[in-house]
């Protein structure tokens, strides 16, 4: 008897199943990523400038370190220069406050990056003040999580979201007069990402609803969403179940989950159960390989639009 025809044909009738198209986070990064490549090798030969990223990691969170090496590397490939800052985990505040004004105040550096989260003697608020607001790449100022909430987009845009919002226009997928379900309200992915799908406009112009842990009747919510975007921090968390069919679904969550069968110990694991959800959804985000590629590629646009704010400052200084 052959087992492995047999097999086979439980994959492919797994994968008939299986209605959701997938939204391919890589292949759309890469493409973003091209355009950045050309803009940067655009800016070195007409305006003799490179754009510049500091990246500082506190810690040795081991999330952490894989996310600003990948940061680093993709600097590397699309010629940005980078500035990587290792400080140890008991860095006190002042230290890093001191850190930050260095960079602040650095004219080869544009952007600058404090890998979240810190370690807890960290005030992660003042932090995130201390970056001067023309060089926050990751759009966490006060200063740029305000004009963002207040439509404007030509500034930065917070990298998760923004790259959210991309994957959604690349494969056609229209956001206006639909019910858009946000699970999370952190900061870094929640808040802004719920504000991008309120804003006027492509990628807007959506009915938003904000689900999180203290959320009655959860599951009746999101079952009726058209599209919905999980950023919980909880593995599998959204299950099939729980949307309604042809939803859109997209997974914010890289969750480490330990897994003995599994070379490293563990697996990563999104915050949507993948198998129930893309049985029901039109579209599906997988992980790895759907948003996280994005918040990486977006990160680099805002890097070279930090650059160009920067120079377009300089020239209107010296004319
Ligand atoms: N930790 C998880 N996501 C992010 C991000 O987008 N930026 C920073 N600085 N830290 C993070």
């Amino acid at each position: 008897m052959d087992l492995g025809y047999k097999n086979k044909n439980r994959e492919t009738e797994k994968l008939q199943s299986m209605s959701a198209q997938i939204i391919d986070g890589k292949t759309i990064a890469e493409e973003v990523n091209r355009e950045t490549a050309e803009e940067v090798a655009e800016l070195k030969e007409k305006k003799g400038i490179v754009p510049g990223l500091a990246v500082i990691l506190v810690g040795e969170d081991p999330a952490s370190q894989v996310y600003v090496r990948r940061k680093v590397k993709m600097c590397e490939q699309l010629g940005i220069y980078s500035k990587k800052v290792v400080l140890p985990t008991e860095t006190s505040q002042n230290e890093l406050l001191q850190v930050i004004d260095e960079l602040n105040h650095d004219p080869s550096i544009h952007g600058i990056l404090v890998q979240s989260p810190p370690p807890p003697q960290i005030d992660e608020a003042a932090v995130v003040e201390a970056v001067d607001p023309r060089k926050d790449v990751d759009c966490f100022h006060p200063e740029n999580v305000g004009r963002m909430l207040l439509g404007e987009r030509t500034g930065f845009l917070p990298c998760t979201p923004w790259g959210v919002t991309v994957l959604l226009e690349k494969c056609g997928i229209s956001t206006r007069g639909k019910h858009a379900v946000v699970l999370g309200r952190s900061n870094i992915v929640g808040k802004p990402m719920a504000a991008l799908l309120l804003g006027k406009g492509a990628s807007g112009d959506a009915t938003v609803t904000v689900c999180h842990s203290r959320t009655e009747n959860l599951a009746e919510i999101t079952r009726s969403a058209d599209i919905v975007i999980a950023a919980i921090g909880k593995p599998e968390f959204l299950k099939g179940s729980m949307i309604r069919d042809d939803a859109v679904v997209i997974d914010v969550g890289i969750n480490r989950v330990e897994d003995a069968s599994r070379p490293k110990g563990y697996r990563l694991a999104g915050d949507v159960e993948y198998e129930t959800a893309a049985e029901k959804a039109s579209w599906i985000t997988p992980v790895p390989g759907g948003v996280g590629p994005m918040t990486i590629a977006m990160l680099m646009k805002n890097t070279v639009r930090a650059c160009k704010m920067a120079m377009n400052e300089k020239e209107c200084r010296e004319n």
